[in-house]
């Protein structure tokens, strides 16, 4: 791994990791980041931060593919689970990346510093998530980079990247809660056909995640109480005007409420989306 470079300021870290094609860079850059503000040895910008990337930095491989042609495999086979495996450090990544992106892009909006400290946990864990991903395929003979991945993940950040409000709707309250729902099964499919190993990964980012949906629900009611509006009211509109295609149940109900993210938000969303 290249020398870690100056950090100048919260924003510069934030934005040289996201600018960072090196992985192991990027993810030392996120945490040490992380580390330096939550000790307040940052500022939260200077005058000479890098500019935030439009587009995160990327290895050469994995190849980027359309969604829809990412193959499918059973989790019955070593290859299968594999492939599982490398889907999620790739979704992993790209959480990295749109953690930090909430911080830099959004660095100058009123709020206050407890807002970068929920945030670069996060950032901080996702780094900790695809690492141990990637850890994980490494001892299943494979890596991250192997196996094609799907190119769609960075769209939700590009398109909000005008506003917070819409943002915090869609990255941590559709998407990261859409982890919660999917996971539990996972886990115990992997539990079931023996890969214990991958359950164990599996139970560390599930735990976390929760985590990361109640960072996202508690600024997101922030920004809507301060400009008096519903948040429920306020979560379906934005979900309507900036989503594309219907939120999927089954949801975990129990999970998503004990992370403030409450049936009211979504559960008149599963059809009538962009329909
Ligand atoms: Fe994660
Ligand atoms: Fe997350």
């Amino acid at each position: 791994m290249s020398e870690l470079p100056a950090i100048r300021s919260l924003r510069d870290g934030a934005a040289l990791a996201i600018r960072a094609d090196d992985l192991d860079l990027k993810t030392e850059l996120a945490q040490e980041t992380a580390r330096r503000w939550s000790e307040r040895r940052l500022s939260l910008r200077s005058p000479l931060d890098a500019t935030v990337p439009d587009r995160p930095g990327r290895p050469e491989k994995p190849e980027l593919i359309p969604p829809r042609q990412v193959a499918k495999r059973a989790l019955t086979t070593e290859r299968g689970r594999i492939a599982l495996m490398h889907a999620i450090a790739h979704i992993e990544l790209n959480a990295v990346d749109l953690a930090l992106d909430i911080v830099a892009r959004f660095v100058t909006e009123p709020v206050p510093n407890s807002f970068f400290d929920g945030w670069m946990r996060v950032a901080f864990e996702e780094a900790k998530h695809f690492r141990m991903v990637r850890d994980r395929l490494r001892q299943m003979g494979a890596d991250y980079g192997d196996l094609p991945a799907h190119d769609g993940l960075w769209q939700a950040a590009h398109d909000t990247r005008n506003d917070l409000t819409t943002r915090l709707a869609v990255v941590p309250l559709i998407l990261e809660a859409r982890g919660l729902d999917v996971t539990p099964a996972l886990q115990a499919k992997m539990r079931d056909v023996g890969d214990h190993d991958s359950a164990a990964v599996l139970d560390v980012i599930y735990q976390d995640e929760k985590g990361h949906v109640a960072v996202g629900a508690k600024w997101f009611r922030f920004l809507c109480a301060r400009e008096k509006r519903d948040p429920a009211k306020a979560f379906q509109a934005l979900v309507r005007a900036n989503f594309r295609g219907p939120l999927k149940a089954p949801f975990n109900d129990i999970a998503r409420a004990e992370a403030g993210l409450t049936p009211s938000f979504y559960r008149s969303m599963t059809a009538s989306v962009n329909s």
